[in-house]
């Protein structure tokens, strides 16, 4: 379900991005979606985690996939999408990152949530990377991004958002 609301809003926005980055892509799950909706843009993806890279390496040898920390990276997208990936940042240095990342005109499509079933993988995942981060409502999202962003609620009771921002 995730995937179809972040496509309709990428169909909705009519971007079309040279480059895009895909934050936190884990085994690669948007990647078929962002090549059939930019099929001659250069598509990037990174996770911090090496295993995951390493599947969707396997699974779509014509992507581009790096192993790092998205806090660290380094490059020229006209889109970032981040799905079910930025609750794992500080939220600050997290919006700064992307803010900085984007030209002006460039898009932010980030699906997140606030709801508590996340809240145990959050938490497990956090403890085996020895850092505490929590979940942040969209709300407080959508605040910190300020002026040109957009937040929709996709199910009110699981928590989940999606948080549109372009770059004024
Ligand atoms: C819940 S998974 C989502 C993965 C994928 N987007 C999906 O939906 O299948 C969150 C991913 O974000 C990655 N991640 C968390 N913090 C990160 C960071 N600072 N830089 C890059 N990747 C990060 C994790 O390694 C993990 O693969």
């Amino acid at each position: 379900m995730g995937i179809k609301i972040v496509k309709q809003q990428l169909l909705h926005l009519k971007v079309t991005p040279e480059e895009v980055l895909d934050f936190g892509c884990g085994a690669g799950v948007l990647i078929p979606t962002l090549q059939e909706l930019f099929p001659k843009a250069k598509i990037i993806g990174i996770d911090k985690s090496k295993e995951m890279i390493s599947v969707a390496k396997r699974k779509y040898k014509t992507v581009m996939f790096k192993e790092m920390d998205f806090l660290q990276y380094e490059g020229t997208p006209q889109l970032i999408v981040s799905f079910y990936s930025f609750q794992f940042l500080p939220i600050k240095e997290g919006v700064e990152k992307v803010k900085k990342l984007l030209p002006k005109g460039g898009v932010a499509v980030i699906l997140s949530t606030q709801g508590s079933w996340f809240s145990v993988l959050h938490q497990k995942i956090s403890k085996v990377w020895g850092n505490k981060f929590t979940l942040y409502k969209g709300k407080e999202l959508a605040k910190m991004f300020g002026k040109g962003s957009k937040l929709q609620y996709i199910n009110e009771t699981e928590g989940s958002y999606l948080l549109t921002y372009i770059k004024p």
